[in-house]
């Protein structure tokens, strides 16, 4: 079993010209051509061609994934405000998110919806970065695995197992979202390796091979520990990601 780590930067609501230009450009300084964590950005949709020109002018830019933080499950038509797979594809992008705990939260996105953009993106050649996590309320009530398992089995039903070679999963426990309050490496292994046995139970390669993220207010001092957990194969980073020193000592961290 070989699975490759990731660091992805999700910028949320953040950024201008400058500041992209500024965070794109220290790292890609830092990206050496040898490396072996895969780094990738995920910025706002207006900045996707403003990166993909800066990896396009860069020796290591090939380094650099970029991906979106959202995605339409349409292919094109009359739903005003919407943005495609294919569009995003068109600027570069590699990955997209689906299923983050503020877009179920706060734009009411269902495990139903949250499926259809998984197949969406993949239709197009997008890896779907499945984002999965219980809310502190779930966890003191001890049904955090079935939170986490009925999340996940929406998206198998309507995708099918075997299209989970072509994704990356994320555990991101709401609580510990932009809170600095991190789940603990035991914590977040006990998760990570509940995800894995789920997949690895339907199909044992996939299972395996499956690279699962872990999210949650990962910073440089906390990153070693969590990422030395058997099961946690990279990180998705929200407010260290905005923070070139921080996001590269993360990813050096991997
Ligand atoms: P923080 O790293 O700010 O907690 O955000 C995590 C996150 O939501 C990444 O998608």
């Amino acid at each position: 079993m070989s699975r490759r780590p990731l660091v992805a930067g999700n910028w949320k609501l953040h950024g201008d010209k400058v500041m992209v230009r500024g965070l794109t450009d220290a790292i890609l300084d830092a990206l050496t051509p040898e490396g072996v964590t895969e780094v990738a950005v995920l910025p706002p949709y207006p900045y996707l061609g403003q990166v993909q020109a800066l990896l396009a002018d860069s020796e290591v830019g090939d380094r650099l994934r970029l991906g979106a933080q959202n995605v339409s499950v349409h292919g094109e038509g009359a739903f005003t405000g919407e943005v495609s797979a294919a569009m995003l594809k068109e600027f570069g992008c590699e990955y997209v998110l689906v299923g983050h705990s503020e877009r179920r939260a706060l734009f009411a996105e269902t495990d139903q919806l949250v499926a259809d953009k998984f197949v969406a993106a993949q239709r197009f050649g997008l890896q779907p970065i499945l984002c999965l996590g219980e809310t502190l309320e779930q966890r003191e009530d001890a049904i955090t695995e079935a939170v986490i398992g009925r999340q996940l089995e929406a998206v198998v039903a309507q995708a099918g197992v075997a299209a989970f070679e072509n994704a990356v999963v994320a555990y991101e426990p709401v609580w510990a979202i932009g809170t600095g309050q991190t789940a603990s490496p035991e914590q977040a292994q006990a998760v990570h390796a509940f995800i894995r046995r789920t997949i690895a139970d339907m199909d044992a390669k996939i299972g395996d091979c499956l690279r699962i993220l872990y999210g949650g207010s990962v910073k440089p001092d906390n990153a070693v520990e969590l990422f030395n957990q058997e099961d946690i194969d990279g990180g998705l980073i929200g407010g260290a990601a905005l923070k070139a020193s921080d996001f590269i000592s993360i990813c050096q961290a991997l």
